[in-house]
């Protein structure tokens, strides 16, 4: 079988530092581990559309930075198809079709549905495209017959609900679909990175994100006033670096390398978390090694970005460009669906050859 890779996201932002940490840079080394036959990167505009119904210049704006921070990270369009989710209409056909396969207690149970309605104080008001978005995103990962969905812990309920319709359909209509496996990033800081807040969650209406395009000067302003341990008041006095969220981006970003180059009194994390604990360690000095090592990691991904931008109308194509090989993936996939279904009319000899007889006696 085929190793295949889908994955995608929103256009209501820029992308961040969690975005980073928890899926994209897992899928540029997929991308260059040359192990898969086929990556297919989404940028998934329909979606983003079923709680931004009202802001489409929004969606429409974003799509062209989602792609720059795409190509900036290292995804490279002669390895991986760079697409818009608006431009395969097979998907909506597909995402009908499932919609027989799913309940309406089931779509209530899939915890980020449940949450989203809770948070919102949607009640029974919750706009259909919204509730029903966990089934289009089945479709989009099984258009493409996805065998691995790299994405962050968040995405979790989605690929496992994904699982399920491919079951379903799979046990009604005959094997037919692929079933996904999602990968999540193997450090733990990485599966769902704090804000700078310290709230849970990276989030463009909380203002706590660090910006894969974020300036030298805004990424160090972040850092330096990020929330750290309230306890931890004096240099002297013993810290915490469980729920601190300067140690979780250290855990995430830092490697052996950037103590040599910064710390070099620290042989690694670990010693610096000791000290930390201990007391005697100020949050300053912590703060402007993490503020170091962003720096490193984002400064290429800055540099290539500011070139990418320099020729908007190319990205423009290679979006165009993905789109086209994205849809005809998608149509095989449909076209093997509507076999599976029985509703492939016109393809299908046997039937009117059967239909004669029928029609004959
Ligand atoms: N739900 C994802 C997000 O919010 C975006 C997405 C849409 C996606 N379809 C997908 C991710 C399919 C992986 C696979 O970021």
């Amino acid at each position: 079988m085929k190793k295949i890779i889908l994955t995608g996201d929103r256009p209501t932002g820029c992308l961040h530092v969690g975005h980073y940490v928890g899926s994209l840079k897992r899928r540029v080394e997929l991308q260059n581990s040359g192990e898969y036959d086929e990556i297919y990167i989404m940028i998934a505009d329909a979606q983003a559309l079923t709680d931004n119904m009202d802001n489409p210049e929004k969606i429409r704006q974003n799509i062209v930075e989602v792609a720059l921070d795409y190509l900036a990270c290292g995804l490279d369009p002669e390895k991986s198809v760079l697409f818009i989710q608006s431009q395969i209409p097979e998907l909506c056909e597909m995402s009908f079709y499932y919609m027989n396969l799913v309940t309406v207690a089931r779509l209530k149970r899939n915890p980020t549905v449940k949450t989203e309605i809770q948070m919102r104080n949607f009640e029974e008001r919750i706009p259909v495209g919204f509730f029903t978005y966990p089934i289009s995103q089945a479709a989009d990962i099984t258009a493409f017959q996805a065998t691995t969905v790299p994405v962050g812990e968040d995405q979790a309920p989605m690929i496992e609900q994904t699982r399920e319709i491919v079951h379903r359909f799979n046990h009604v209509y005959g094997e037919t679909l692929v079933e996904p496996n999602i990968l999540l990033p193997d450090n733990q800081a990485c599966l769902r990175l704090p804000g700078t807040d310290g709230k849970a969650k990276m989030s463009k209406s909380l203002g706590n994100c660090i910006y894969l395009s974020d300036t030298e000067e805004n990424i160090k302003k972040k850092v330096m006033t990020m929330f750290t341990d309230p306890t931890h008041l004096r240099v002297e006095d013993p810290g915490h670096v469980e729920g601190n969220p300067v140690f979780t981006y250290l855990d995430a970003f830092s490697t052996a390398q950037h103590f040599e180059k910064y710390l070099p009194e620290y042989k690694n994390l670990e010693e610096l978390k000791a000290h930390y604990m201990r007391g005697g360690l100020g949050d300053v000095k912590v703060k402007k090694f993490l503020n170091n090592v962003l720096q490193d990691v984002l400064r290429p991904i800055r540099e290539r970005r500011k070139e990418f931008e320099k020729d908007i109308p190319a990205v423009y194509k290679i979006l165009e460009k993905g789109s086209i090989v994205a849809r005809e993936k998608a149509s095989k996939t449909l076209i093997q669906m509507k076999q599976a279904m029985k509703i492939n009319y016109f393809e299908d000899k046997e039937l009117i050859e059967n239909q004669i007889k029928k029609f004959n006696i």
